[in-house]
Formats: structure tokens, sequence, C-alpha cells
């Protein structure tokens, strides 16, 4: 956070920083700090004060340091670095990678070759020996008032207010002419003079203040006015200005960088009456897919417009086969649409999880039309996969949560899922909206298709009736709290289904787990005869999904298996199934809607049920432990 002419005391900046971090505390917490620099009195005498802490933000310490860089993400070469550091007498104090960062940076300034190396330089040849994915923005005593930073595979934006006019909306791309190899020798000679028009910075040298942040919920309530840096981009900020550098000038690089306004809203991101992000977010669903419908879907002329995805349209239509990749609950989403996607765009629909994906170097061709379903648009597998397809020329389409997230801006095309900010760890509302959204892609490609047109009036109807339904799924909460109470104190809970409803059955299992820390398995119960029936006795709670659709018979049978050996299930079951009912332990009924959407319905008392049982069994549902909402390493 840079800051000129503003008259802030150091106890506003130090807390608009704490209160930026804890935003941001839903990513993952192994540790916090911030760095600032002295006031005026003490820039002069060259200091920074640095306050970092293992764990939560509150639990900030103190420390000193020269160099001081805040880093997110993972250097996978920091220990031959480390060991090169060392062997010229640089001493460690930690085990972490972003100290070799912060050693690195003080080892090219101690060998400069000119007194008057600017900062931005020695940060272009430090990320020069990085490898893997980072976000850096480093601070010096040796800079005063002067910040750079910096990404390669992690986001990072820049945050910027001003009650004046800026002096660009545009920011041009400054380039050095050396290339990577030679910059030692070439770039000396070639610092770069800025310029009012290769800066940003408020007209007529009035206030201005950025903001670095890796999420646009840190600094939301400050701006809604932000920079997505690229990977590579040198960002330094010295005396009021704003500028961006980059070594070397591609063919396919965007000259300059905008100031973007976001649509978010702080009161989007603040818990209100919830007692946890998560429960507010399931909460949300009625509105959160309306607004993913929202402008897209017309319900009068039965059409389905995506703006994203039209000018695309005709070559999607000539593909060979849809590849739809992601991690976790967003790979869930593609699990339930698979179905629905292959009837209503008559292609093979291929569903990878993006690491398996990658670890196979799965064959792909130029008529592919590759999907990325990411809600943060920043999974670092997910973009990988990417640009794996990139390169072998597939047309690629990010179906994304994040506006500007690196998914978002390196497909060609896209869908954003508009289901507002997602804070809670374990998705919900994202799963939801993901889902909405396939749906959409298939009815737009089936517009033209005469023998599908009944199905998609009735599809497109039942998209109508879902926020209703989500409010009367979301009204039994009670009673699935009441089944939460008989079973917290569970070891396992296997959760079991097939068809549409598989899905289902992954992404609830995926929740529990993810924040109850119970074992929890999905299991398609077509595969039940072959090994999972092995786990059910009369202790084992088994919740079974069974629906009114094509899999109804074969469910019953399912149901019959895990009765005639003593299983007590828990059945979800449309309300009308007098069946079902008869051989439940428990039954939660839910309302009935087309067959490729109950998996909407049927999610929303599992998430519920997770959520519950993670709050009895004692634990905080929006910080499970050893997990990030935005996972940005391999
Ligand atoms: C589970 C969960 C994760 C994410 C996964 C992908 O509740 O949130 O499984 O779905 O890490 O994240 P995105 O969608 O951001 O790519």
């Amino acid at each position: 956070y840079m800051n000129y002419r503003v008259p802030r005391t150091r106890k506003e900046i130090f807390e608009t920083l704490i209160k930026g971090l804890q935003r941001l505390e839903y990513r993952g917490y192994d540790s916090a700090g911030v760095a600032i620099d002295g006031n005026n009195h003490e820039v002069k005498e060259r200091h920074i004060q640095l306050v970092k802490k293992r764990g939560k933000v509150k639990a900030l310490d103190e420390e000193l340091y020269k160099f001081v860089v805040i880093h997110n993400g993972i250097i996978t070469n920091y220990k031959d670095l480390r060991k090169f550091l060392e062997s010229k007498g640089y001493e460690f104090e930690s085990e972490t990678d972003t100290e070799t960062i912060a050693k690195l940076i003080k080892y090219v300034f101690d060998n400069r070759e000119t007194e008057d190396i600017t900062f931005s330089t020695l940060v272009e040849r430090v990320i020069q020996q990085l490898e893997g994915a980072f976000a850096l923005v480093f601070k010096s005593i040796h800079y005063p008032g002067e910040a750079v930073a910096t990404r390669r595979g992690s986001p990072l934006l820049i945050g910027v207010r001003s009650k004046y006019k800026l002096s660009t909306e545009q920011i041009p791309i400054l380039y050095r002419s050396c290339t990577i190899e030679n910059a030692k020798s070439t770039c000396k000679a070639r610092t770069r003079r800025l310029d009012s028009s290769t800066c940003l910075h408020a007209v007529g040298d009035k206030a201005v203040e950025f903001f670095f942040a890796s999420d646009a919920s840190a600094i939301i309530e400050h701006t809604n006015r932000v920079i997505f840096l690229e990977d590579d981009d040198i960002a330094a900020v010295a005396d009021g200005k704003l500028s961006i550098h980059r070594v070397k000038r591609s063919a396919s690089d965007d000259p300059s960088r905008a100031i973007q306004t976001l649509q978010m809203e702080l009161q989007q991101i603040m818990k209100g009456n919830f007692s946890a992000f998560m429960q507010k977010e399931i909460f949300e669903q009625p509105e959160s897919v309306f607004n993913t419908m929202r402008g897209r879907v017309n319900f009068e002329t039965n059409t389905v417009l995506l703006g994203g995805l039209k000018d695309h349209l005709k070559e999607i239509r000539r593909c060979r086969r849809l590849i739809v990749i992601g991690c976790g609950t967003s790979y869930h989403a593609a699990v339930a649409t698979r179905q629905v996607l292959e009837e209503l765009t008559e292609l093979p629909v291929m569903v990878e999880l993006a690491s398996d994906f990658l670890d196979r170097n799965t064959p792909v061709f130029r008529d592919d039309v590759c999907f990325f379903i990411s809600q943060s648009g920043e999974t670092a597998d997910t973009l990988l996969a990417l640009r794996y397809c990139k390169d072998r020329r597939a047309l690629t389409v990010g179906v994304t949560n994040t506006v500007g997230s690196s998914i978002s801006r390196e497909t060609d095309c896209g869908v954003h899922i508009n289901a507002g900010p997602e804070i809670g760890v374990a998705s919900t509302k994202a799963y939801t909206s993901q889902f909405i959204s396939l749906v959409m892609f298939g009815l737009m490609m089936s517009e033209d298709r005469i023998s599908l047109q009944s199905r998609r009036q009735e599809i497109i109807r039942g998209l109508r009736a879902l926020p209703e339904l989500i409010k009367e799924v979301l009204s039994l909460d009670e009673k699935i709290h009441d089944l939460a109470l008989e079973l917290y104190t569970q070891r396992s809970l296997l959760v079991m289904g097939r068809g549409y409803n598989y899905a289902t059955c992954l992404e609830g299992a995926l929740k529990i787990k993810e924040i109850t820390y119970m074992h929890s398995e999905g299991i398609l119960a077509g595969e039940l005869k072959h090994g999972p029936l092995a786990l059910i006795d009369k202790q084992m709670p088994v919740i079974m999904l069974i629906m009114k659709d094509p899999c109804f018979a074969k469910c019953q049978n399912a149901l019959q298996q895990v009765t005639a050996r003593q299983g007590r299930p828990i059945i979800l079951c449309s309300r009308d199934d007098t069946e079902s009912s008869k051989f439940a332990y428990k039954t939660i009924e839910l309302p009935h809607t087309v067959d490729c959407l109950q998996g909407i319905l049927s999610v929303i008392p599992l998430q519920l049920l997770s959520f519950h049982l993670a709050v009895l069994r004692g634990y905080d549902v929006d910080f499970p432990r050893n997990l990030a909402k935005s996972v940005t390493v391999e």
C-alpha cells in the first residue's frame, strides 16, 4: 500500500493493512506480516518496520530487515539458490523459500555494478533466477518511499485510490531492450527514464494511494479501481507514480495495462447475520443462481445467450469433442453436467481432473474445445492445463467467478458465473452457479436442433423455477441440523447415488471431509457390488440419493442391497416417493425438478449437513485446517 501526500497516521496505515490481511485469511493463514516505512523523520534514517508472525494475522510479531519481501506462492529452486547464497556467506534464519528471495535481492544489490541501479532493475534480476509461482512486493531501506511488485503464476493486483483525476486510464508498458541472458551486461546502461506519460499518478501531483493485493476483497473497502498485473510485469511505485516494466516485448503482449472498475461491493464480503461465510453463501444460492442466469436466459423466447461465447459458437459446434477440466468442486460441476452436455451438444464430452490430465500428457488437438472451470480462476493445476491446451491450439473457454483472474484472461473466451465473491474455503454457491453456467452453454449449443426443442423448453422452465425451489430446500435446515446431531460423533459417512446425482455424492463427501475432518466417500451406486458393499453394516452411516429419474429403479436395487445387510440408510428423495421412504432410517424429502437439474437441489442438504457437522464438532467452518481458498501451487 503506497500513499503519497494523503495524511494518514501510522495507526491508520497499520489498520488498513491488518484489515486487508484479515479479509484474505480465508485463502490460507500459515503466517502473516506487514512492513511499513518509518514516518518522514524515520525515512531519512532509512528505517522500515517489518512485523510478521506465524499463524493468524492477529498474532503478528516484530522484526527488522533491510530488504523486505512479501511473497505469495512457492519457489521451487530455493534450495539451489540458498546453497549458492550460503557459499557467498549469507546467513539464513528460517527454512522458508521466501527468505531466499530477500537474501537474493540483497546479494544482487551488494554486487551491483553501479551505485544508481534502480529498485525495479534489482527485482528484474531476482525474478530471472526464480522458478515456481510467486507474487512479490519488495521494499528496502535503500529505496525509501518506493515499492516494487511482480508476479509469475500467482495473482497480484494494484488498487488505485485518488480523489483527483488520474493522469491515465491505460499505463503503457516500458520495455527494457535487453534479453534475460545479457541482462547483467546491458541493463545497467539502460535505466529507463520515466516521464509523466509512462506513469500513473494523480493529475496536478495531488494525492494518490496504491494498494498491492492478491485478491480484490482485501482492498475493496478502499477502492474498486484496480490494475491486474500479468506474469513478469514489474510494477514500481516511486514518488507517488506507478510505472510498469517488462524485460522484453513479445508479439502477443498487450502494450498497456488498463485500470478496471470492479463491481464488487463491500457488503458482499461481510458475514452479515450468519455465523460463517460458508453458511451465508449456502443461503445466498437463490440469488446467486438467479444472478448466473440474469440477462442470459430469456424465459419468454426459450433462448440463452452467453455473451462471452457467442462469437465462438460456430467453431465450438464444429469441434471434435469437449474437454471439461477442473479441480475439486469445480471438477464435480463438470461431472454433474456431463450427461446433459452430451445430450444437448451431441458431442463426446471428457471430464478431467487438471492434475491427472497433465500427468497423462493427454492428447489434445486443435479441433478440441477445452473448458476450464475454476471459482478463483487462479488454481495452478487448472492454469497449467489451460496453457497445455493452448500450446496445442485447442480453443480454450474459461468458466470462472473472478473477473481479471489468470484463467479468465488467458482463455480465448468464457463465461463469468456471477455468483458474487465466495469467501468460505469450502465452495458452495460457486458449484451451483458453475453447474448452471454449463447447462446454459448446452442450451445455447442446441438452439437450432429441432429434435431437442421440447427437452430444451423443459430445462429452461426448470431453470426458471430453481430459485424458489432452492428456498424450499433451505427451509429444511432445522431438520438437517437434527440429523447432524445424530451423526456428528461418527468417524465415517458414505454418500451413495448414481446418474445425474453421482456428482452430488462426490461433492457432498468432499464438503464433509474438508470441514468436518470425518472420513467420507462418494460412492457410485452402480459400483456397490464391486467393493463398497463390504463396508455396509448396521453401524456405518450411509446417505443415499434416490431421485425420480431414469436411475430410480437401479437406486431401489442398491437400497435393497444396503438394507439386506442391516444398513440404516438416510435417504434424500423426491417428495412424492413413498417407496424409498419405507426402507429409510431417516428421509429428507426434496422438491422435484428436471432430472438434469436435480443435482442443484440435492447438493444443498449435504452442504448444510457438512456445515452443521463441522460446527457441532467444534471446528472453524471457514478455515479448515491445511486448506486454502486459492491453490496457486501445483
Ligand atoms: C472444495 C474446494 C476446492 C476447490 C478447488 C478448485 O470445497 O473449494 O476443491 O473447488 O481447489 O478451486 P477453483 O474452483 O478456485 O479452481
